[in-house]
């Protein structure tokens, strides 16, 4: 591999390959009408009506949270790194008359003017975050004060008892069970990137939260409580695999820039 290429590279070509069948997964895309109902009661409960907010979808991906904050009111302004979910995303949000700005950039640093957003909300990005520590003080930055951050993520590392028996059951059958949704042949990349980000050992949401505060946030509450969710996902999934979500440690994590 070319020594200039960076883990952060790696990251950036990982999720642009994945782009092309990211909508398929349950957990990715939304499949039904609970589900998207269950998801906006969690962004309600912590942000309240969008009411012409403006929002920034940190890692949007294909669009799904961006078009969730769209649906309530928010003013969205998506950004990726990765121009083939960027392309989903446009296209996505185009086809449901969406008006949602999509751009190129890093979550990391995002060269948002300061104080330029009301709220930011990511999904399944700060586990992956290479400097979680600068990245929350960029938020901030970002952040008028007042505004909140909410984070929907997990630990995908530790594996749970529902996980060790999935595996047992694999080696003994020989047989993936679809218990993950990673391609085979991308799961060595996936796990080399795994062993340099920073939250190697999985991002638990004390230590989330922890760094949220580091970096000048207060009012820090984790929510563990996404239950609903998971059940309506469960509906739509192999059964060990929705055991295994629901048993795993998943969290929303919301603060707020003191005024
Ligand atoms: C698991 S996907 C989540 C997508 C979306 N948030 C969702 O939940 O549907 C991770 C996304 O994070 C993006 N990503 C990872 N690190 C990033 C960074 N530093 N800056 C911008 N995008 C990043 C990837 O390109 C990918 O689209």
């Amino acid at each position: 591999m070319n020594s200039n290429f960076s883990i952060r590279d790696e990251i950036r070509e990982y999720w642009s390959s994945r782009a092309a069948t990211f909508d398929e997964q349950v957990g990715h895309e939304i499949f039904s009408e609970a589900e998207r109902q269950a998801w906006q009661g969690l962004f309600m409960r912590h942000l309240g009506p969008g009411d012409g907010r403006k929002a920034l979808d940190l890692a949007s991906g294909t669009g799904v949270i961006s078009l969730l904050l769209h649906g309530l009111g928010f003013d969205v302004t998506g950004l990726d790194w990765a121009e083939p979910m960027l392309a989903r995303a446009r296209a996505k949000a185009a086809s449901r008359g969406a008006q949602i700005q999509f751009m190129m950039g890093d979550a990391e640093q995002t060269l948002e003017k300061p104080e330029s957003y009301d709220v930011i909300v990511t999904r399944h990005l700060v586990w992956t975050l290479v400097d979680p520590k600068a990245a929350f003080r960029e938020w901030h930055s970002v952040l008028r004060p007042g505004g909140k951050v909410l984070i929907v993520d997990g630990d995908f590392v530790s594996h749970t008892i529902v996980k060790r028996i999935i595996q047992l059951i694999e080696k003994m059958t020989r047989r993936s069970t679809a218990a993950t949704h990673i391609p085979d042949v991308m799961r060595g990349v996936h796990e080399r990137i795994l062993r340099q980000v920073y939250f190697s050992q999985g991002a638990k949401a004390d230590e989330v939260a922890k760094l949220l505060g580091e970096a000048g946030f207060s009012n820090i509450v984790i929510d563990r409580n996404l239950s609903r969710i998971h059940r309506e996902q469960a509906k739509n999934l192999p059964l060990l695999k929705a055991l295994d979500r629901q048993t795993q440690h998943r969290y929303a994590i919301v603060a707020t820039k003191p005024v």
